[in-house]
């Protein structure tokens, strides 16, 4: 096993070291005020850019998702395979037989994921989030603590769905959306908008 090295020293990483990820040696971040700083139990070893040069296992701590999709871009441009990004599914997660995670994924404990849901890329699922039969949640894409998808619900690329909201059947959000904490969506949400509320509607648009 080579270690694994996450990728921005923040609250999602300190979740990570938490929930008991094994053989993390250290953290990558372009901050140089946590160089050298101890987090979570493990050392900020330096920049992002510097697991180019190294050897460990990568996994995207970052929670923000077009933040994460920047900082694989950038390292993909450095030269690093995607075979380097490990896989964090805690160990307190249900996943069903038939449901997958893409490689560079972080789910975090009680999250369930019941039958044939697809998880992309680097997607970050917060703790206890209900995710149903056919999601299909798209690579980069945050799922905040408490998110409920019905079945057969679409996530685009890099959307974020903020704490407790919940998703009805058959929806999409699309990709870079953003939906609020505690919505209820009843409707699809389309590209790069920001939707919130009971029921989610479309921020700073007049009713
Ligand atoms: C939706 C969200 C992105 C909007 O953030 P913002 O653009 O900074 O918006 P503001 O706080 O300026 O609020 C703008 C308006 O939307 C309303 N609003 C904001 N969030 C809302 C929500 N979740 N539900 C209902 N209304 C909301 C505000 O009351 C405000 O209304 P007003 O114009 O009538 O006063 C943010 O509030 C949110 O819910 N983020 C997700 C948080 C989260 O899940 N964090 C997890 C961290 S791990």
């Amino acid at each position: 096993m080579n270690g694994v090295l996450l990728i921005g020293a923040s609250g999602l990483a300190r979740e990570v070291l938490a929930a008991g990820i094994e053989g993390a040696v250290g953290i990558l971040d372009d901050d140089e005020s946590r160089h050298g700083q101890i987090i979570g139990g493990v050392p900020v070893l330096g920049a992002v850019a510097s697991a180019a040069a190294r050897a460990e296992d990568l996994l995207i701590t970052i929670g923000p998702s077009g933040a994460r999709r920047k900082v694989v871009a950038m390292l993909a441009a450095l030269g690093v395979a995607d075979e380097r990004f490990a896989t964090f599914v805690s160990t307190g997660v249900r996943l069903g037989a038939t449901s997958v995670v893409g490689r560079g994924s972080v789910i975090l404990d009680g999250t369930v994921i019941t039958a044939d849901a697809a998880i992309g890329r680097h997607v970050v699922v917060m703790p206890n989030c209900t995710i149903t039969h056919d999601d299909v949640i798209a690579d980069f894409a945050t799922l905040a603590a408490g998110v409920s998808l019905g079945g057969t619900v679409r996530v685009g690329e890099a959307a974020y769905i903020g704490m407790n909201a919940s998703v009805r059947q058959q929806l999409s959000i699309g990709p870079n959306a953003t939906v609020g904490m505690g919505s209820v969506v009843l409707g699809d949400v389309p590209a790069s908008q920001t939707w919130a509320g009971v029921p989610a509607r479309e921020l700073g648009v007049q009713a």
